[in-house]
């Protein structure tokens, strides 16, 4: 793992080495130093924060200022990792100029190196316009959670032939042409792994995976996923890395006892006056 600061650029030259790419996501400044400092290689503030954050039911009431908070505490914890804040559901999809500005207000008010948006063909336009501004963009394609009253749900996408939207040719017709408008890297989530070998073997940029195989050229899982700070919801895609849900209850089941029988504070807690 190299020590040197990631960046945008560096992207490609680890899928040009096989060297694959590890991603995270993460919400605030705790959490962003620990996975810096374990060598992450990209630490993303997903609008998943929606949902493992805030406990709501799916992504889309979360907004720009959010995501700008977010990434704010993200830049403060990490030294290495690239940073990649998420452009929320309506931040990008009514006109390029809107998504330049808002992309543009991630790079300057949150500290983010680079933003990232859900969607296909339709978005190539908009994609162009920001990377012609300068604005380094992550596509995302596959199951795009943004899409979860279009796809009937959070479905794997692509099982089935076909170009109708949610069809293996369709998500394969949109991450190349998201790839040709200037993504310089690509998160496919939730697709089988055919689909997966075909996407990364067809776009030039390097692909992510969440839920979509060792066939892509890099990995990103939700953090409170696969350090077990979700309970109840392992879908096969995970794997679980640690237990921190029960070792926090744990935790805070004891302190509770000791304050109940008066084992905390103990002497070594406890500040004296001076002497003299
Ligand atoms: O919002 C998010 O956390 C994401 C990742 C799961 C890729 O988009």
């Amino acid at each position: 793992m190299a020590k040197e600061k990631v960046r945008v650029t560096d992207l490609a030259a680890m899928k040009a080495a096989n060297q694959p790419i590890c991603a995270v996501t993460a919400y605030d400044y705790p959490f962003a130093r620990l996975f810096d400092e374990a060598g992450i290689d990209v630490l993303l503030v997903g609008d998943s924060l929606g949902m493992v954050v805030q406990g709501a039911p799916n992504t889309l009431a979360v907004t720009l200022d959010e995501i700008i908070y977010h990434t704010r505490m993200v830049a403060r914890g990490r030294t290495r990792a690239l940073l990649v804040a998420d452009m929320p559901f309506m931040s990008f999809q009514v006109s390029p100029e809107e998504a330049v500005r808002n992309a543009g207000r991630l790079l300057k008010e949150g500290g983010a190196e680079a933003v990232k948006v859900e969607g296909g063909a339709a978005l190539a336009p908009t994609v162009r316009r920001m990377t012609e501004m300068d604005i380094p963009v992550m596509g995302h394609v596959g199951l795009t959670p943004q899409s979860i009253h279009r796809m009937g749900g959070m479905r794997v996408q692509g099982r089935k032939p076909g170009l109708r939207p949610g069809g293996f040719e369709r998500v394969l017709e949109d991450a190349e042409a998201i790839a040709q408008a200037g993504v310089f890297a690509l998160v496919v989530e939730g697709v089988p792994v055919e689909l997966a070998a075909r996407i990364s073997e067809r776009v030039a940029v390097p692909t992510i995976g969440i839920g979509a195989s060792a066939e892509c050229d890099g990995q990103v899982l939700v953090m409170h996923d696969l350090l077990g700070l979700n309970p109840g919801f392992t879908p096969r895609f995970v794997k679980v890395y640690a237990q921190l849900w029960q070792q926090a209850c744990a935790g805070a089941a004891s302190y509770i006892e000791d304050v109940r029988q008066r084992r905390f504070p103990a002497a070594e807690h406890l500040y004296h006056l001076k002497e003299g």
